[in-house]
């Protein structure tokens, strides 16, 4: 039997149709709200509206129309969007269970997510917050380089730079400062070592984490000072004892943000000094993460607790079990800016049962912007394999066969 009611999913861009796929198959009602009337998940729900994802007022009255309609609205979630300030906000106006106003503020502002973290113990970066070049200048005299500098309040890797010997702080402060809606901006200790993402599903302040994969980096020094990772691999090639340190780590940073009931999305680095938490987002990672990576991975469909758990269900964690080991990677293409001519390669591989996924944002004809953030990408392909040697093989394959001709 299926589960009654209606959820509103706030966003219908493809990072959001595989949570409104998996909510429909458990039998909800979805109702998909956003602000592009062409949103690719519109046809995935049950009903869609063109409403901002962000107008509280706006979305308010979209519920109580549905209301009128007979809806009976049992939950309001999203994945991939960083906005749990909006999510907290029609929460507690409806009286439905979602991240509290205090937990949504601390997840949105790196400031109050640091410091919260620095009172509970939980590993970081050194940080300060800045706002003029000259205390860059003195951090520098002090501490030396490398440093991190970043916007308080993007996500996307927007703004976030490394500091270099030789580097130009002043310019990269202001570009950095550039990218904040408020005007904000931190400086961190660079922290070296492999980086892992991980996703953490909280029941009753208990928390597992199937999400756990390896960050991928090699194009650093193409987007240089910028930090652009290309994708990710599941499963991560951490051993077991640090994979527990690294869960319990992020279960106690989830609980730091107050988030007892739903889930976290952990950027971590495992440096020669143990597990640190660089941040934690309160939401589900948008892209390939939890709708390909994990589920290929491991067989585990984690969207679907999250979904019990925003319409108020107490989920059995315990199910939580991975059903098969298998190698899967993502990886990212970024195109040169230009107008584009032409894909190339796309077919020739496209038929490979290997190739789980493989998705262009531009056509031809499309003018390419520079990448300065993930929001820039080109494109994303999913590959799964028996080991890591197959898949990056066929990773290295759809790289050499797939072109982007840009004038
Ligand atoms: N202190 C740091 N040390 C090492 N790498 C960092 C640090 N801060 C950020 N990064 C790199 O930059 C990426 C983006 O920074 P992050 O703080 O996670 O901002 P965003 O909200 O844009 O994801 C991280 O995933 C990581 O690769
Ligand atoms: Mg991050």
């Amino acid at each position: 039997m299926g589960i009654d009611g209606t959820l509103l999913v706030l966003g219908a861009s493809r990072d959001q149709i595989f949570m409104i796929d998996t909510a429909r198959a458990l039998g909800l009602r979805v109702v998909a709200i956003d602000m592009d009337p062409k949103s690719e998940g519109f046809a995935h729900a049950d009903e869609s509206a063109v409403v901002s994802t962000r107008d509280v007022p706006a979305i308010l009255d979209l519920v109580d129309d549905l209301r009128l309609r007979g809806h009976r609205l049992v939950g309001v979630t999203t994945m991939g969007s960083d906005i749990p300030d909006v999510i907290a906000e029609l929460c507690a106006a409806l009286g439905l269970p979602g991240p509290s106003r205090e937990t949504a503020r601390i997840a949105t502002d790196k400031t109050r997510m640091k410091i919260r973290f620095r009172e509970r113990g939980i590993p970081i970066p050194w940080f300060e917050e800045i706002d003029r070049v000259e205390r860059l200048r003195e951090i520098v005299a002090e501490r030396g380089l490398p440093l991190v500098v970043k916007p308080i309040d993007r996500s996307g890797s927007r703004g976030v730079f490394l500091l270099e010997a030789g580097c130009d702080l002043e310019a990269l402060f202001a570009r950095s400062l550039a990218f904040s809606r408020v005007g904000r901006c931190l400086v961190e200790e660079y922290l070296p070592g492999p980086q892992i993402s991980t996703e953490t599903i909280l029941s009753g302040g208990v928390g597992i984490t199937p999400g756990f994969a390896d960050r991928n980096y090699e194009l650093l020094e193409r987007f240089r000072p910028q930090f652009m990772e290309n994708g990710g691999w599941v499963p991560s090639s951490v051993t077991p004892a640090q994979r527990r340190q690294v869960e319990d780590l992020v279960v106690r940073a989830s609980l730091a943000l107050g988030v007892t009931d739903g889930v976290t999305k952990g950027d971590v680095v495992w440096t020669p000094d143990g597990p640190r938490m660089i941040e934690m987002a309160a939401r589900l990672s948008g892209g390939d993460f939890c709708e390909s990576l994990v589920p290929l991975g491991t067989g585990i469909n984690y969207v679907e607790t999250a979904i019990r758990i925003a319409i108020g269900e107490q989920p059995d964690l315990g199910a939580l079990v991975p059903t098969r080991n298998r190698c899967v990677a993502n990886r990212y293409f970024f195109a040169d800016p230009g107008r584009l001519v032409r894909i190339e390669g796309v077919d020739a591989i496209r038929g490979e049962p290997w190739l789980v996924k493989l998705v262009v944002r531009y056509g031809a004809g499309d003018v390419i912007p520079p990448t300065t953030s993930h929001a820039e990408r080109a494109g994303v392909f999913v590959v799964v394999g028996d080991d890591r040697a197959e898949v990056q093989a066929r990773i290295d394959r759809v790289y050499q066969s797939v072109r982007f001709v840009v004038e």
